[in-house]
């Protein structure tokens, strides 16, 4: 049981700070599309940017994941319930989401590539936070769960 809580723990507070990470970064690409052209603001944005991603977004993703499959590991009914596969399927799509953001600030920071425009990283950035709502929804009502 310990152990279950520590994974537990471990993965909620990884979790806050993989959504936070991730949320910063897409707005980082949101300014830099929108004034990225002013070199000073351009290099300040794109040095947060990246060590944003770097230190709060992708160790935190990594660790959100060990603490969640150990609870599986440590429970591995867990696994059986219906909303688990669907919550496992939305956190992909977020890992996949996170994964395209840093890819992009790390391809613009090179000079390799030119950012969407600021509406649609703007859309872009609401796409984690629907996912967000619906993934803690599936992990505290855990609907289609057997009997
Ligand atoms: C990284 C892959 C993930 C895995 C493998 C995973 C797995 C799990 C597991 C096994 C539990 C315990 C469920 C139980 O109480 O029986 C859990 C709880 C929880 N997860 Fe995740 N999860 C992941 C990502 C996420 C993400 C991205 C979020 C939020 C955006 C999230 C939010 C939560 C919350 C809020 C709980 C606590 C639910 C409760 O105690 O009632 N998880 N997760």
């Amino acid at each position: 049981m310990m152990l279950y809580l520590f994974f537990k723990w471990l993965h909620l507070v990884m979790v806050i700070s993989w959504m936070a990470g991730v949320l910063y970064v897409i707005r980082m690409l949101v300014l830099l599309a929108d004034d990225g052209k002013k070199p000073d603001v351009r290099e300040v944005l794109v040095k947060s940017g990246l060590r944003g991603y770097k230190i709060v977004t992708v160790p935190p993703m990594v660790l959100a994941f060990v603490g969640g499959l150990g609870m599986v590991a440590v429970v591995p009914a867990i696994a059986k319930g219906g909303w688990f596969h669907i919550k496992f399927v939305l956190v992909l799509a977020l890992a996949a989401i996170t994964g395209i953001a840093g890819k992009k600030l790390k391809r613009y920071a090179k000079g390799e590539h030119t950012l969407p425009s600021g509406k649609s990283l703007r859309l872009l950035n609401e796409v984690p936070a629907i996912l967000m709502l619906i993934i803690v929804y599936l992990a505290v009502f855990k609907p289609f769960t057997a009997p």
